[in-house]
């Protein structure tokens, strides 16, 4: 193919991808997304120089933007929980916080972090339906025992024993991987919509975006030329996601990370100036990452999840 015909083709991928947005409703982010870049283009410097010194502190918030990253940071570290588990709601909070970084580097990239969002509301859902399964049987429980004893004076119990326990399968990745199991939940031949096979969706792209932060925290420590974040966003792609996506997919995300902001848009994302300073941040940010990360990939070993189709 010529050099037209090859400008040609693009430009028709381009337009079809863009109509294929359109249908899914990825455009209504477009207007957001200006909106969130151009507040950032405003937003002042919160850290000054003294970052180093505060590593082990909370981030403070950066003003004038959705994305938080000590928001973010706080729900990673409130995610691992006794020697090898995650709990699934400050995980889930987490993505919320990742889908907000996403949309934040720009409108094409929002269609990845909608597929993401649909992913965290499929666990919610089934943690919500079993809480109030549990809810009701629990109810009928008590209904029949008052029958039985033919008397309706209350034990004193609450009503709803599962209200503050919201959907304890769905507390941590293991007590969800037990119960559902245990429930023949997880189809290992078919795809089938189960939490296990939506967490680990969600797992594989946590690999991505923690290969892309630690990437851009390194930059620049290494001689030769810095490489742009577009590129090692799109690096941190290939080796990690696009190994389960389509050719479709795959290029319409190269395209998507060809957009994506320069460094300096990054440092105002989390409220710094320089490299050395936004290094810090993004590698306590990485290392929160990898604990959540390293443990969700034992317990999805462990129980040959990680390839569910
Ligand atoms: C940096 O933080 C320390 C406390 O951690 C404080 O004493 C010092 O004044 C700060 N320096 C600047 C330049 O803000
Ligand atoms: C996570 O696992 C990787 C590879 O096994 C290891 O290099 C890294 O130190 C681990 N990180 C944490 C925080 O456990």
């Amino acid at each position: 193919m010529g050099v037209k015909g090859r400008a040609a083709f693009a430009i028709i991928f381009i337009i079809v991808f863009i109509c294929s947005l359109w249908l899914h409703g990825g455009l209504e982010n477009w207007d957001y997304c200006l909106k969130v870049y151009i507040q950032n283009q405003q937003s002042p410097s919160l850290y000054g120089n003294n970052v180093s010194e505060e590593d082990m502190a909370p981030l403070g918030l950066c003003p004038g933007q959705k994305f938080q990253v000590g928001v973010l940071l706080m729900h990673l570290q409130a995610a691992p929980v006794s020697t090898d588990d995650v709990l699934l709601e400050p995980y889930l909070a987490s993505w919320d916080e990742l889908i907000k970084f996403m949309d934040s580097l720009g409108p094409l990239v929002g269609f990845i972090s909608q597929e993401i969002e649909a992913k965290t509301s499929i666990i919610r859902e089934l943690a919500q339906k079993e809480a109030e399964l549990k809810g009701q049987a629990q109810d009928k429980e008590a209904t029949a025992e008052e029958q039985v004893s033919g008397t309706s004076i209350s034990k004193g119990e609450p009503t709803h024993p599962s209200a503050g326990v919201v959907g304890r399968a769905y507390t941590s990745v293991h007590s969800m991987i037990k119960e559902e199991l245990a429930q023949g939940l997880v189809d290992f031949t078919q795809p089938q919509a189960s939490g296990c096979r939506t967490l680990l969706r969600l797992h594989r792209a946590l690999l991505w975006l923690q290969l892309f932060l630690s990437s851009l925290a390194e930059e620049q420590s290494e001689a030769g030329r810095a490489r742009s974040p577009s590129e090692l966003c799109r690096d941190a792609y290939r080796v990690t996601l696009a190994q389960h996506h389509t050719w479709w997919v795959r290029k319409a995300a190269e395209i998507a990370f060809v957009a994506m902001p320069d460094r300096a848009f990054f440092y105002r994302l989390v409220c710094v100036d320089t490299q050395k300073e936004a290094a810090a941040i993004l590698n306590r940010v990485v290392r929160a990452i990898q604990k959540v990360y390293n443990r969700t990939q034992i317990a999805l070993e462990e129980h040959g999840m990680l390839e569910l189709p």
